[in-house]
């Protein structure tokens, strides 16, 4: 090994890429440099792998060729980082790896520096082996990323983002930098907040997204503008979300929804073409929220397979059941007919209704089997003649098939069948491997709170109305009080928003935005939003509408969440360089960590918790 803190004495200039090794190199001495990757041992002949990011070659240490040089490279171990200066030769017939881009070929070592020792990894790094927990990997990722699916995925998603700059800068969208260090923003997650030094006891947060800078930048005069953001939201994780994620941003003047939704069509297809070499279809079906919802049960469908869901209020008073009646008469009543289900046995279908109560509230989950006899379960003897009949055309069933009902509140029938259709799917095997696109449009604007009594926004309260429903909006936001008709004409009103689904899954969102602050206070004053709270969360943006906003929209799509699909990763953790756990930690470094007590001082800081 070279002396610590030596010149290497090798000419790193020179320099060539393991995968860039071929056959046409035959008989050039030439130089690489990588990580011991594998290594064979057969007496006299020393084969290793020699892998750098581009791949791997076989280099040969041979002692009938340089007996003190096989001697030194003895001493090699898995993921040393050596150079080896050696020559081309073609491999015989009898030892060509198909398999290896350079297998044809391999070097023969004439010198080797060893750059770096390195201690047993601790996590397997060879491609074939995932064995390591997600634990060790995550505290040594700075192994895990050797391996190449975790190459392929920061190559990938480079790629990726360097599409969507190039295709973006062609548009005419300059990339502006927002702040990091911020006023709370409105997406409704949690904030991450950051103490001040300077100004005792106040607090900057961490940007939910750009979304009030980027109407600003709208205000500016930028009229087309895009970032790779960072976004910080404190929510509860899952598989599909971080605590810290990345969104392609952007936002544009003088626009149209149909002018926003064509141009971000085509950005997705031409990034998802160069990062992943998959087809998108650049005019994706569009689909109402409503219709979303009740052919789904869920406003973010994969489309991929067909399986719909049947609507049965109407049928109800047909049957003698009294829990689809009353289910009809008070909330909703619909069904799922599960092409060849009648394969499932007694105790998954015991399961599935045990997992619906669980996690989806539902009361029971009701199920008939269609057989060569006809309609068999419990519950037929609830069902005359004409019922089954009308429930056999109306779910469209075969022999074979199973139909599931769920009769509730709206919300519970919905979460319940479109989880049951998604697994069922999953577990049938009728999802194809194919991509497939939606936007899913006419969101309404508003959602009710159960809890507080009142008006939500669906997406933020900056969101648009539908051209067609601002008078709604306007009269009742000039109103003293709501009557009940104007509460419900409320709870209809479309917003001029727009969701991008792939596969089932929300990877972008966005919509027109509210440019003249008189519609602005309309809506605050619907959510109850008082007018020196909007002043003291977004008088910086209300002030700005006021000195000539012009109309404006945008969106954002989650970068993670294309990259999962695109890669077909079955976690977001997956796609990221450096991810944090479900329970938002970084195994490691260990953040988040303690700090010592002048630190807090500084920061005009108390922890309360008990000391661990
Ligand atoms: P929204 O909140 O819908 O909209 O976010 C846009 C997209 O960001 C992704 N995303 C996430 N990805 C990983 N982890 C998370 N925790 C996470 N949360 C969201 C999703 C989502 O579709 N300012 C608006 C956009 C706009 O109106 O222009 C916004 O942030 O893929
Ligand atoms: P029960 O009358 O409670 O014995 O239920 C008869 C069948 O109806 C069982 O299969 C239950 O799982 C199912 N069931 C009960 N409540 C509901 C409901 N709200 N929606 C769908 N199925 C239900």
């Amino acid at each position: 090994m070279s002396e610590i803190g030596a010149k290497p004495s090798v000419d790193f200039s020179q320099r060539r890429e393991c995968n860039s090794v071929a056959a046409a190199d035959n008989g050039q001495k030439i130089l690489v440099t990588g990580w011991v990757y594998r290594y064979r041992d057969q007496g006299g002949v020393l084969f290793v792998d020699l892998r750098d990011r581009s791949g791997v070659v076989q280099v040969v240490f041979d002692m009938a060729v340089d007996a003190d040089l096989l001697k030194k490279a003895d001493g090699l171990r898995g993921e040393d980082v050596i150079c080896v200066v050696g020559k081309v030769r073609l491999r015989d017939k009898s030892a060509v790896n198909t398999k290896l881009k350079t297998g044809e070929i391999e070097i023969l070592a004439e010198s080797l520096e060893i750059l770096s020792k390195a201690k047993p990894s601790p996590i397997p790094l060879d491609e074939h082996d995932d064995e390591a927990s997600e634990e060790l990997r995550l505290e040594y990722r700075f192994l895990d990323l050797r391996r190449k699916a975790m190459q392929e995925s920061l190559r990938v998603r480079h790629e990726f983002i360097r599409t969507v700059r190039n295709f973006l800068d062609g548009e005419g969208f300059w990339e502006v930098e927002t702040p990091i260090l911020n006023k709370s923003t409105p997406e409704g997650a949690r904030d991450f907040l950051v103490p001040s030094r300077l100004n005792a006891g106040e607090f900057y947060a961490l940007p939910q997204s750009p979304q009030i800078f980027k109407q600003l930048l709208m205000v500016a005069g930028t009229e087309r503008y895009y970032q790779i953001a960072r976004c910080f939201r404190d929510e509860d994780l899952r598989k599909d979300r971080q605590p810290e994620f990345t969104q392609i941003d952007l936002e544009m003047s003088f626009v149209t929804k149909e002018m926003i939704m064509r141009l971000n069509q085509r950005l997705i297809a031409a990034a998802c073409k160069s990062a992943f070499g998959i087809t998108i279809d650049e005019e994706p079906q569009r689909m109402s929220y409503h219709d979303a919802m009740e052919l789904y049960g869920n406003d973010k469908p994969d489309i991929r397979f067909g399986m719909t869901l049947t609507e049965l209020g109407d049928w109800a008073p047909m049957t003698e059941f009294k829990v689809f009646k009353s289910a009809a008469e008070t909330g909703r009543l619909k069904a799922l007919c599960v092409a060849g289900g009648s394969a499932l046995s007694r105790k998954d279908i015991d399961d599935l209704t045990q997992w619906v109560m669980q996690d989806y509230k539902a009361k029971g989950l009701a199920w008939v089997k269609l057989t060569e006899n006809g309609l068999e379960s419990l519950i037929t003897k609830f069902l005359p003649e004409a019922a089954q009949a009308e429930l056999i055309k109306r779910t469209g069933a075969k022999v074979g098939d199973i139909i599931f009902f769920a009769g509730d509140r709206a919300d519970v029938v919905f979460a319940t069948l479109s989880a049951l259709r998604l697994r069922l799917a999953e577990k049938l095997g009728m999802i194809p491997d194919v991509y497939k696109a939606l936007w899913v449009v006419d969101f309404p604007l508003f959602d009710w709170d159960y809890e507080t009594n009142s008006l939500i926004s669906v997406h933020h309260p900056f969101t648009a109305p539908v051209p067609e429903d601002a008078h709604i909006v306007l009269e009742a936001g000039a109103s003293a009080e709501l009557s009940s008709e104007q509460q419900q004409a409320l709870r209809k009103v479309r917003s001029d928003a727009y969701d991008f689904v792939l596969n089932g899954v929300e990877i972008g969102g966005g919509s027109i935005r509210i440019h003249e602050s008189r519609l602005q206070q309309a809506i605050f004053r619907l959510l109850k939003i008082t007018d020196e709270e909007a002043q003291n969360r977004f008088g910086f943006l209300l002030r700005g509408l006021e000195f000539g906003a012009p109309p404006h929209g945008g969106i954002a799509f989650g970068v993670d969440r294309v990259l999962m699909l695109g890669l077909k990763r079955a976690s977001i953790r997956d796609v990221m360089a450096f991810p944090k756990t479900q329970k938002g930690t970084c195994l490691m470094s260990g953040a988040p960590s303690l700090v010592d007590e002048k630190q807090l001082r500084e920061l005009y800081l108390k922890s309360t918790a008990k000391a661990r």
